[in-house]
């Protein structure tokens, strides 16, 4: 029998590369650099199968110049904001992402986001290689306690909840705004956005992009933040207004923000929020660890050979495909 002809856009961890070389003809995108859009097109005709990362964007023109023949699209993410999924679904095309298995390294890294922007971990960095550091200052460098004061989180899915109890640690009480979450021991949830805004000193971000969120965070939601807060995004760069960002940290009416995605990304190197010292960011990274990255790859595979084999996909994100007649 023939092996299924499948596309893989980026060079994924073996783990996953060698199930889906071992059971499928795949053509696997080699460069660095995602395949351009007219090359995702191309490349994407007559398979059975799309393995794609997030820098792909998957819409109703790429599903129709696979063809009438794929079977199956396998996002390398938990989010699937880049996939079109009313158009797959549509198509009764399932499509995975990979939950759960990057919940610890994200929440780890929003943590570590959140201390280094409250302890102004990289300015003080900056300060040192710069040749600032004279003496020990009473003054130097000051920063934001944890200790006793009060962490809000905005979404409380698995990521949110993997936060919290991180948070408990270091001794921060923890609000969640999250109106579908289910009640939880460590964590309060509160009735509205501005509550949270107005009682939080640490805002963290867990909510995928939808058209609900694009831009929540904009000027005026920045305005009903505390002038002590750090707010710190590990979800989407497009939840999030940065003019509206900058202008706010740059008057000084947040103290800091740490933001590990941006919208564009790359965030272009003549930004104004890299001009600043109170923002912090990085590459989109929360879930970069070997172990983590090695079961993304092999969830993505999961997914992929399962839905090659007409098989119900282990984590489907439109599972109403499997309802229809
Ligand atoms: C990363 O941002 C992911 O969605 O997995």
């Amino acid at each position: 029998m023939p092996k299924p002809k499948v596309f893989v856009t980026r060079i994924i961890r073996e783990k996953g590369l060698d199930l889906v070389k071992e059971f499928c003809e795949a053509e696997i995108w080699p460069e660095e650099l995602p395949p351009d859009r007219a090359t995702l097109l191309e490349k994407v005709r007559g398979v059975e199968g799309i393995l794609c990362l997030l820098t792909d964007r998957i819409d109703a023109e790429v599903l129709d110049a696979a063809g009438l023949q794929l079977k199956v699209v396998s996002n390398h993410a938990v989010g699937f904001d880049n996939i079109a999924i009313g158009e797959a679904t549509a198509r009764g095309i399932p499509v995975g992402n990979t939950p759960g298995i990057l919940t610890d390294a994200t929440a780890d890294f929003a943590f570590a986001l959140l201390l280094a922007a409250a302890r102004r971990l990289t300015e003080a960095e900056r300060y040192l290689r710069a040749g600032r550091w004279v003496t020990w200052g009473p003054s130097t460098l000051l920063g934001m306690d944890l200790a006793g004061k009060t962490l809000g989180l905005i979404g409380f899915g698995r990521i949110g909840q993997a936060v919290a109890k991180r948070a408990i640690g270091f001794d921060l009480r923890v609000l969640y705004y999250d109106p579908s979450a289910l009640p939880a021991w460590n964590a309060t949830p509160v009735e509205t956005l501005d509550e949270l805004l107005r009682q939080s000193d640490f805002v963290s971000i867990h909510t995928p992009l939808t058209e609900r969120t694009r831009r929540m965070v904009n000027a005026e939601f920045l305005a009903k933040m505390k002038p002590t807060a750090v707010l710190v995004n590990t979800a989407r760069g497009g939840v999030l207004d940065q003019e509206a960002l900058y202008e706010a940290l740059k008057a000084q009416r947040i103290f800091a923000a740490a933001l590990d995605v941006t919208d564009p990304e790359p965030l272009p190197l003549d930004s104004p929020l890299l001009t600043l010292e109170n923002c912090l960011i990085t590459p989109h990274i929360a879930s970069a660890s070997a172990y983590t990255r090695d079961m993304m790859a092999y969830l993505a595979a999961q997914n992929l050979l399962a839905g090659l084999k007409g098989e119900r996909l282990p984590y489907c994100v439109n599972p109403e495909v499997y309802n229809r007649a």
